[in-house]
């Protein structure tokens, strides 16, 4: 269960999916069918190219909007770049990290060190993704990996930044494969980043960040998760389906 005060937060990550007019349908159709509640914060994050028109879409609604990624230098020479500084006004949130920009683009842990503290010098909410290969996950490194992930990450964050932050343990081989984590086993893992945060900041500060699990959520298996202490979901491919998304927040909501 999370934490009192902690809103359970459910993220959709539309990848390079979408055109502009599809994403606006698709938000349209999320701002009838998600309304304001307590227990959950609901966020889509589309491409780059629909991102003005997805946060006017959503101007006034339920639904929060993210970035998929950002550059961390402020301006500048860096062609096909988008910056915190201009995601500023039209996300709230912003993925960094996430294990398809590590591997297809050679995302180091610097590098999203970096981001992090470019978005929280714009005020805009990172949501860090870690997790394991299978070739790591079956050599039994999955809490080594999300821990040092999430230590390189956390470089340049101080305590009073902490409740801005969002991980998501997101195991790579549980991406896109139709074969989610086991609800006891990302728990675990999850467990793992938490007491290495509370090593690190102490428990009260460590308990202000929120750590979601992604890779193959869909309506049914939500509800599993949200027996364990999970703070909420970053959904891929059911998220591109208004109606299995919308099943996930209602489901989450039930369960906080
Ligand atoms: P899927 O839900 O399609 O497995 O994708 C998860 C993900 O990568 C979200 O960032």
């Amino acid at each position: 269960m999370a934490k009192e005060g902690k809103k359970k937060l459910i993220v959709g990550n539309w990848k390079m999916n979408l055109t502009v007019p599809e994403a606006t349908i698709l938000a349209e159709r999320l701002k009838k069918e998600i309304v304001f509640v307590d227990g959950v914060e609901t966020v889509v994050a589309p491409s780059f190219v629909s991102l003005y028109s997805v946060s006017e879409t959503l101007a006034d609604s339920a639904i929060s909007v993210g970035a998929q990624d950002v550059f961390y230098e402020e301006n500048g020479s860096y062609t096909g770049e988008v910056s915190a500084a201009m995601l500023r006004g039209l996300a709230k949130y912003c993925i960094v990290g996430h294990s398809e920009r590590r591997i297809y683009f050679g995302e180091s842990d610097r590098d999203v060190s970096q981001k992090v503290k470019a978005l929280l010098t714009y005020d805009i909410k990172p949501i860090i993704c870690i997790g394991e290969t299978l070739r790591e996950h079956s050599d039994g490194l999955s809490k080594v990996v999300a821990v040092s992930e999430a230590e390189a990450a956390l470089r340049f964050v101080t305590k009073e930044d902490l409740e801005n932050i969002t991980f998501a343990y997101e195991p790579v081989w549980a991406i896109g494969s139709g074969k989610a984590c086991h609800p006891d086993d990302a728990e675990n893992v999850i467990q793992a980043v938490q007491k290495f945060i509370k090593a690190l900041f102490g428990d009260k500060a460590a308990d202000k960040i929120r750590i979601l699990y992604g890779g193959s959520v869909n309506a049914e298996n939500a509800k599993g998760f949200m027996k364990k202490n999970i703070d909420g979901f970053l959904v891929g491919g059911a998220s591109l389906d208004h109606e299995e998304f919308t099943e996930i927040v209602k489901t989450t909501l039930k369960s906080s």
